[in-house]
């Protein structure tokens, strides 16, 4: 891949201060990423759905100065635990944007879904603060709008990996694949070409666990790289990809479900032939699945699950079933969900930016 254009090319004088303000949604892979080499490149392709409502708002502000330095504030609250991610994420994206090691900077995030809801914010809060740092990028560049977000998807891949997949909606694409233009490692591509059905897809995210995960995802990926069925997984999941790529285009429900549901099994399935083994799923979680099964069976409704790292079920199904649906997780699943909490969200349309000032 050449990355002269990523490479930063200042035609203007950097503005003294000024603040961004970014929003950028989470993700949930079709065809999951499990699995890396450094630095953050991944060992098979993935794609995803761009959700809408669970995202992060991010603002930064900026002030020249000799020395650079960051706070970071959640909730209008300064919190310390990110530090040591986002250290790492400035150390990675350094010489990508030295204009932002000329500031001193301040992070003020907040998430629309809850703090510890088991929901991760590395998608959404990378993706965020990256497409602000490209912004402030474009104000002292010519960089085009499509390379801002082409670059912003690369920082967000060097903090997390799936972080790439947010800025771009209803899908996206990261990680190599010989027979999809365009797909590298490097950053994530937008993916387009898909049924209506899909357009407005539902998933809603039922909150099993809240808890704060045995094993993080870092671990797990790197758990891949001596796990006895690396290599077939990484065939199946090209394949898979391919697969999902031409059932999103054609709106075919039934495979969509059968394709789905094997990468979100078979995620978990490595982890329980990782050395060492681990669980993330609940009894919860297998009680829900139990129940979409048969659910589907004795409905007309093309409900099906996903998972991610955790124990939490994500529900997908098409819009026009979302009552049946949700009067079937009012009466069925409810129970399963810790503080029978829930989150409506569906697919959505990537990262914006929604307030800039510069002086
Ligand atoms: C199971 O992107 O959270 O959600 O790159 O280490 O930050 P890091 O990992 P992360 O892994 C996500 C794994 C997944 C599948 C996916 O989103 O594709």
């Amino acid at each position: 891949m050449n990355l002269d254009k990523l490479k930063y090319k200042p035609v203007k004088i950097l503005p003294n201060l000024g603040e961004i303000t970014s929003v950028s949604p989470s993700n949930i892979a079709l065809v999951k990423y499990w699995g890396k080499k450094p630095v953050q490149i991944p060992t098979n392709p993935s794609i995803s759905f761009t959700l809408k409502n669970c995202h992060t708002q991010t603002s930064i502000s900026f002030k020249k100065s000799n020395s650079f330095t960051f706070d970071f504030y959640i909730d209008g609250k300064p919190d310390t635990s990110f530090i040591p991610k986002i250290d790492s994420f400035f150390n990675r994206i350094k010489d990508f944007t030295p204009f932002l090691f000329k500031y001193q900077i301040q992070i003020n995030t907040k998430n629309t879904f809850p703090h510890s809801s088991g929901i991760a914010s590395s998608a959404s809060g990378f993706s965020a603060l990256s497409l602000a740092i490209t912004q402030l990028e474009q104000k002292i560049t010519d960089i085009s709008n499509e390379d801002k977000f082409l670059k912003a998807s690369y920082l967000s891949r060097l903090g997390s990996g799936s972080a790439s997949r947010s800025l771009y909606g209803p899908c996206a694409i990261w990680g190599h694949h010989e027979d999809i233009n365009n797909s590298n490692n490097e950053f994530a591509i937008p993916h387009q070409d898909i049924h209506s059905v899909f357009k407005n897809y539902q998933d809603t995210i039922l909150i099993i666990d809240k808890g704060v995960k045995k094993v993080s995802s870092t671990d797990g990926h790197n758990l891949m790289h001596d796990h006895p069925f690396s290599k077939e997984r990484f065939s199946q999941a090209k394949k898979n990809l391919k697969e999902t790529i031409s059932i999103l285009k054609k709106g075919n429900l039934e495979k969509f479900i059968a394709v789905t549901e094997s990468e979100a099994l078979t995620l978990h399935a490595m982890m329980m032939t990782s050395n060492p083994y681990f669980i993330l799923m609940k009894e919860g979680t297998l009680s829900v699945i139990e129940k979409v099964w048969e659910f589907r069976k004795s409905s007309d409704v093309p409900l099906s699950f996903t998972l991610d790292a955790g124990a939490n079920v994500h529900l997908l199904y098409p819009e026009k079933y979302k009552q049946s649906v949700l009067n079937f997780i009012e009466m069925e699943l409810i129970v399963y969900c810790e503080n029978q909490q829930y989150i409506c969200d569906e697919v959505g349309s990537g990262a914006n930016i929604i307030k800039e000032n510069y002086a």
